[in-house]
């Protein structure tokens, strides 16, 4: 089941139209007596960005600056590692027993998803298709031929050699373009499915809908649902932190879905949060006034010395503050503004920083009370506690906005974690002392890891110092 939210980009002609009112359903007509949409000649199953460049040479050049690589004070598009000294050096410890604590990127240009998808430390000989969903554009065909066999074809041996010989593309212009037709369209069927389950109706999206629909497909929270590995949107309670944890506690719990993995410093079933940009954008400010997605990503860009188009350089709107924001804030200059989104960052930062410090040390206390012997319905009461922390800590983490697209519900999120780490060090310190811990020396091993994590140059063998004697490892 390929779903197309097909969007009639006949504004022009639809309001001649609407003047005579019979005719106004034409305008949901397709390409039928319109000369307003243009047929490419392109196969409908086009998937090969190079078949496009003829067509629209400067949209493909715009795309091609994907490519360039520069930073901003927390974005940017330079590969890095999070596990950098002024990223999130303990991260190998919050994801430890997971593949994100042994190789973790910042996020970059759409042309390297490809790349970074296949060379990533955490895809292996048993990695499935499902890891593939949001980086190439094969992937809706082959969800087309395949149906729910295709989430757990192999990701090396199957599904790379046959993409590779379809002549795919990274992030590709028909993943968001009918080829045909260039009409802006949905490609990825989950997002319909959760659209729909959360009660959303999206059979006629508006433009400026689908300019946020597109990028709605990938930039969001999911998880494989455990029948046949599925991607799925854990939506239906809401966007919030706290509904979609709602979801993973009642819903994918019930469905067969308990964790994404043990944690291995304190054994506690995980869940990780995967890129909610989408979700965050929703709660905030800009997401309610409906600002979408392409407004702040996708500004109008002078291409050439000639014409104008909407940027494909998909990248931080710092580095266009005129183009992206001043269309709409023309009241502040371009460092008002850039000086805004950094401060609304670094508080950001430095709330994400401590509240994860104060879950990183949750972590060792539960580990200090299974090591105690302490009763196993207080280590599973903090054990939760932590899946708790965690997820409200990780879904400012794993978002890539540093705090921007929802500053006030980021901060919400991670003072949740805050209280969910703190309950679970309260609760494991009443038990530890009972069985006679010395809270010092217990404080002090955990500096020692984390000084042993951090110091490590290695980032590859960072996690391997979140364990040790004092600390053994909880994964079976
Ligand atoms: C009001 C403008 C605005 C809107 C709307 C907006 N963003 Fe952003 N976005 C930003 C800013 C500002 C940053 C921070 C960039 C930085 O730190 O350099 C950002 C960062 C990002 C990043 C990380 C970029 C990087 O440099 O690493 C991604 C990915 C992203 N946004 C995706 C989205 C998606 C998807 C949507 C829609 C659901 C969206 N954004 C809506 C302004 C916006
Ligand atoms: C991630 C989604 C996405 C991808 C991938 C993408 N586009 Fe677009 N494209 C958009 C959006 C959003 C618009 C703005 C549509 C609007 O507002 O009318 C757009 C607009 C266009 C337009 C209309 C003219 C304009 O400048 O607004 C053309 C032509 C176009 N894209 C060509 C391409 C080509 C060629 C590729 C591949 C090299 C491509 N696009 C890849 C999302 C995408
Ligand atoms: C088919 C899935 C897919 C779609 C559609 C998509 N993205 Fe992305 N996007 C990704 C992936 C995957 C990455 C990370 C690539 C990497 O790090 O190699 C990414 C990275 C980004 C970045 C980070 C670039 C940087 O400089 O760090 C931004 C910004 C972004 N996307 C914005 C958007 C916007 C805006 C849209 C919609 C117009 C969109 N994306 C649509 C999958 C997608
Ligand atoms: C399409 C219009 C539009 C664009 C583009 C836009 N904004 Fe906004 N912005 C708004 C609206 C509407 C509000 C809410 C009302 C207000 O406070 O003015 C808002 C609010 C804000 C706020 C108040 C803080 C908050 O989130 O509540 C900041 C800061 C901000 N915008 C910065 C930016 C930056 C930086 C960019 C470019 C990356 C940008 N905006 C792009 C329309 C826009």
């Amino acid at each position: 089941m390929k779903m197309m939210v097909n969007l009639k980009r006949l504004f022009p002609l639809c309001l001649v139209l609407i003047l005579s009112v019979f005719i106004v359903s034409a305008c949901q007509l397709d390409t039928e007596g319109t000369s307003e949409v243009a047929l490419t000649g392109l196969s409908p199953n086009e998937i090969n960005n190079e078949a496009f460049q003829d067509l629209f040479p400067l949209h493909y050049a715009s795309y091609q600056k994907n490519l360039e690589m520069s930073d901003t004070k927390f974005g940017g598009s330079v590969l890095a590692s999070k596990f950098e000294h002024n990223r999130e050096p303990y991260a190998p410890i919050l994801f430890n027993g997971y593949g994100f604590a042994k190789e973790y990127n910042e996020d970059r240009g759409h042309i390297y998803a490809v790349e970074d998808n296949i060379s990533i430390a955490r895809i292996n000989d048993k990695s499935i298709a499902s890891c593939f969903t949001c980086k190439s554009s094969a992937v809706p065909s082959m969800i087309d031929q395949f149906g729910d066999e295709f989430w757990t074809k192999n990701f090396r041996n199957e599904i790379i050699p046959l993409a590779e010989e379809m002549g795919h593309s990274p992030i590709g212009c028909s993943d968001c373009h009918d080829p045909e037709t260039m009409e802006l369209q949905v490609t990825r069927p989950m997002f319909a499915t959760a659209m729909l389950e959360k009660g959303e109706d999206i059979s006629n999206p508006t433009l400026n809908e689908m300019r946020t629909y597109v990028c709605a497909q990938c930039h969001v929270e999911y998880y494989f649902e455990p029948e046949n590995k599925a991607v799925t949107f854990p939506w239906s309670e809401g966007y919030q932190p706290e509904e979609m944890f709602e979801y993973y506690e009642t819903i994918a719990m019930e469905s067969g879905f308990s964790k994404d993995w043990i944690h291995n410093v304190s054994g506690a079933p995980m869940l990780k949060s995967q890129h909610p940009e989408y979700e965050t954008w929703a709660e905030g400010t800009h997401g309610k006034a409906e600002v979408s997605c392409s407004d702040c990503h996708m500004p109008y860009t002078r291409e050439d010395d000639r014409k104008k188009i909407t940027s494909h350089y998909w990248t931080s709107p710092l580095k266009t503050i005129e183009q992206s924001c001043r269309t709409c804030h023309a009241d502040q200059t371009e460092d008002e503004l850039k000086d805004k989104v950094e401060s609304i960052q670094d508080m950001n930062k430095d709330a994400l920083d401590k509240a994860g410090d104060i879950l990183l040390t949750s972590h060792y206390y539960v580990n200090k009370m299974i090591t105690s012997g302490v009763p196993e319905d207080k280590i599973k009461q903090a054990q939760d506690l932590v899946r708790m922390g965690q997820w409200f800590w990780d879904m400012v983490s794993a978002e890539n906005s540093t705090g921007f697209h929802n500053p006030q519900g980021s901060m919400d999120s991670l003072k949740t974690s805050v209280e969910a780490s703190n309950e679970a060090i309260i609760l494991a310190t009443e038990e530890l002392v009972k069985f006679d811990v010395n809270i010092d020396e217990l404080k002090e091993e955990i500096e020692k890891v984390k000084k042993a994590v951090y110091d490590e140059p290695d980032n590859f063998k960072k996690n391997e110092h979140a364990t040790n004697d004092y600390f053994p490892p909880q994964k079976n």
